[in-house]
């Protein structure tokens, strides 16, 4: 593999970008062979997160449809989205929007890393919530 390399004032020359390193209490989902196309993981309890894979992407999301909390590794996948298998709500796992008759707010969606070839998910720089603290259709309220 190239490695690029710059130059600073002094002549000195410099890996340009430093090698991914594992985020501090990032949690480890395994080799990327572990997370399939078209198929949602679940991968760690507190935080619920769940991983999926499209287009060669890893995803990680809040495994918790704030609506009334059923488990979105348990739903149905299509690309970048998986659809609540309790109400059918559709969330993008790389934005954690959704569409649909309950959705209320967006899911956290979790930064993933791969280092030696083992996919990581930064649990301490999850997305915020959506700010919408609300009602979803039915009237329930979003768990914020
Ligand atoms: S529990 Fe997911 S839409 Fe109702």
């Amino acid at each position: 593999m190239k490695v690029p390399f710059r130059r600073d004032r002094s002549g000195t020359t410099h890996a340009a970008a430093a090698p991914a390193a594992v985020p501090d209490g990032a949690v480890r989902v395994g080799p990327l062979s572990d997370v399939p196309e078209g198929a949602a993981r679940r991968v760690h309890d507190r935080p619920p997160i769940a991983v999926l894979r499209h287009g060669g992407t890893v995803h990680a999301f809040e495994d918790r449809c704030p609506h009334a909390g059923a488990l979105l590794s348990r739903g149905k996948v299509s690309g970048d989205s998986v659809t609540c298998p309790s109400h059918r709500t559709v969330f993008r796992v790389d934005t954690g929007k959704s569409s649909g008759e309950f959705s209320c707010r967006a899911l956290r969606t979790y930064p993933v890393v791969t280092v030696d070839g083992t996919v990581y998910v930064d649990t301490a720089a999850r997305s915020p919530r959506d700010a919408r603290r609300g009602k979803c259709g039915d009237g329930t309220a979003a768990d914020v």
